[in-house]
C-alpha cells in the first residue's frame, strides 16, 4: 500500500521527466508541488538549469532550501514553457478547483501564461463533480460585504447556493493571500455548471480571482496505488 506522500512524490515525479534544461518553469503552490521542487533541487545541484518564478512564499522558501533558483517577473520569463502546480479537485474533463493554500491569484496569472500546464495530485482529488471542496472566491478587502452579496446572487442564478465562510488563519485573524486580498471559501457542494458559475464571478468587480481553472491544464498527473494516471496530453512524459 502506498502512502498519499508516496502517491504525491510518484505524481511530481513524472511531472520532473518532462522538464527540460534551461526552461522557463512556474511553480505553483501546495504540497505535492513542495515535492516537486525538492526533486527539482536534486537535478538542480547536478547540473541541471531552470528559470523558475514561485507562484507563492511557501513555495519560495521549499525552493530557496532545496537550491532551486528563482528569478522576478521579467518579461524575457513569459510566457513560461511549462506550469507545474497542485489541485484540490480534479474533474476527467481536467477542470480544476484550486486555491485551498491560498495563492489562487497568483497561480491563475501563471496559469494564463504558460505553454503547458502540468497538474500533479494524488489520485483522491480526481472527483466525479467539482464542488464538494469548498470553492476559494479571491476578493478585495474594500467593499468587502457588498461584493458578498453579489458572489451570492450570481452564483445562486447557475445553482449554486451554501455557506460562505471568510478564510481565518490558525489564529482566528482574516487570512490574506499572497497578492493580499480575503479569500471566501464558498460551500456551494455540487457545482452544476462550472463555466457559467466561472464566467459570472469573474464579471463581479470585487472578485479578484477564483478557484476554478477550465481549460487551462494540458495534463493532469495522479499518483494512484497502481502508479501514475494521466489525464489528457502525454506527449514528451516518459511515465514508469
Ligand atoms: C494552492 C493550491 C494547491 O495546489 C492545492 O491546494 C493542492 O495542494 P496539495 O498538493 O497540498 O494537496 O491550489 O492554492
Amino acid at each position: 500500500m502506498s502512502s498519499k506522500l508516496e502517491r504525491k512524490q510518484a505524481a511530481a515525479e513524472a511531472a520532473l521527466e518532462s522538464i527540460r534544461k534551461g526552461c522557463r518553469l512556474g511553480l505553483g503552490c501546495g504540497s505535492t508541488v513542495n515535492e516537486f521542487i525538492r526533486l527539482l533541487g536534486e537535478k538542480v545541484r547536478r547540473g541541471f538549469s531552470v528559470r523558475a518564478i514561485a507562484a507563492c512564499t511557501q513555495s519560495e522558501a521549499v525552493a530557496r532550501e532545496a537550491g532551486v533558483p528563482l528569478e522576478e517577473s521579467s518579461e524575457d520569463l513569459f510566457p513560461l514553457d511549462v506550469l507545474v502546480d497542485g489541485a484540490d479537485e480534479v474533474d476527467i474533463r481536467m477542470r480544476l478547483i484550486k486555491g485551498g493554500g491560498g495563492a489562487l491569484l497568483h497561480e491563475k496569472v501563471l496559469a494564463f501564461s504558460t505553454y503547458k500546464f502540468i497538474v500533479i495530485a494524488e489520485g483522491e482529488k480526481l472527483v466525479d463533480e467539482l464542488g464538494k471542496f469548498p470553492l476559494p472566491v479571491e476578493v478585495a478587502p474594500f467593499g468587502f460585504a457588498g461584493t458578498l452579496k453579489r458572489i451570492r446572487k450570481e452564483a445562486a442564478r447557475v445553482g449554486c447556493v451554501g455557506d460562505i465562510a471568510l478564510r481565518r488563519d490558525g489564529k482566528g485573524k482574516v487570512f490574506v493571500s499572497d497578492a493580499g486580498h480575503w479569500i471566501c471559501d464558498c460551500a456551494f457542494g455540487n457545482i452544476p455548471d462550472p463555466e457559467s458559475l466561472s464566467i459570472r464571478l469573474d464579471n463581479i468587480a470585487g472578485v479578484m480571482g477564483h478557484g476554478l481553472f477550465l481549460r487551462l491544464a494540458s495534463v493532469v498527473l495522479l499518483g494512484k496505488e497502481d502508479g501514475v494516471m494521466v489525464l489528457g496530453d502525454s506527449d514528451g512524459l516518459i511515465l514508469r
